[in-house]
């Protein structure tokens, strides 16, 4: 069965709230006819409702940059994810390396936020996992991948109408200019795909999970990456943030 390509744009910090709109707009226009695959922005928060009144009834949906785990409470400055859904998220971008390195966040709170996410009906979340420079060069990316999935998914499990993305970001590729080589991508999610195997089972993989990637993708660089068998999408910083240049990226994998 071939899995629907997802395509995901993170605006990270890069823009207000007038060119949240605008983008907004304009990618909703370059995406009218496409049906390739699902499509969705993700701006900041204080952008959210805005971007959700212009993408209303469009094809393209819409994600958060984060979430807190919690639902109700004294949590100064954090978002719940029912919040997220109540202003049209389908999807919630969870342990962006950025925040894991910035912030401190650790796997024990992208953990929670899953959980918080999967108990919101028609929300998704989009686990963030991938080895740094030094990680990689001294061969232990295999073993970082499987222990932030573990750490990521431990004591969850999806039922059947409950989807999980992972996008694997390789911390070194990302904002670099330079993608990773196609081959190491695709076997990177390989093992990605083998450990949720080994921790969910065969079926439940491939009916509750996608496994995308993220890290200086472009459309100059994501022909390569088309034909990976092992490649369910993107998650696109820097190449997102021109309407042309992100719907480019999106025909493409989607060919
Ligand atoms: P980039 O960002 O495409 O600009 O490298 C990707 C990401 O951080 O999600």
């Amino acid at each position: 069965m071939k899995r629907e390509k997802i395509i995901i744009a993170n605006w990270k910090m890069q823009l207000s709230l007038a060119e949240s709109i605008a983008l907004a707009k304009k990618i909703k226009t370059k995406f009218a006819k496409f049906k390739a695959g699902a499509v969705a922005v993700c701006p900041n928060f204080v952008a959210l409702c805005e971007v959700n009144k212009v993408l209303k009834g469009s094809n393209v949906k819409l994600g958060s940059q984060n979430v807190f785990w919690m639902e109700k409470g004294a949590y100064t400055g954090e978002v719940p994810p029912s919040v997220l859904k109540e202003v049209g998220c389908e999807y919630a971008i969870i342990g962006h390396s950025e925040r894991r390195a910035i912030l401190r966040e650790s796997y024990e709170d992208i953990n929670k936020k899953v959980r918080a996410v999967l108990n919101i009906n028609g929300l998704t979340p989009v686990i963030c996992i991938g080895e740094s420079w030094e990680e990689r060069k001294t061969d232990r990316r295999d073993f970082i991948l499987t222990e932030q999935l573990q750490l990521a998914l431990a004591g969850i499990d999806p039922m059947s109408k409950q989807k999980i993305i992972v996008a694997y970001e390789p911390i070194w590729a990302i904002g670099s200019g330079t993608a990773i080589e196609p081959s190491e991508a695709d076997y990177a999610h390989k093992i990605i795909r083998l450990t949720l195997n080994q921790i969910f089972g065969l079926q439940k993989v491939a009916n509750n999970f996608s496994i995308i990637y993220g890290g200086s993708i472009s459309s100059k660089n994501v022909k390569s990456f088309v034909d990976l068998e092992n490649i369910d999408g993107l998650l696109v910083g820097g190449a997102s943030l021109d309407a042309e240049e992100f719907f480019k990226v999106a025909t493409e994998i989607t060919k």
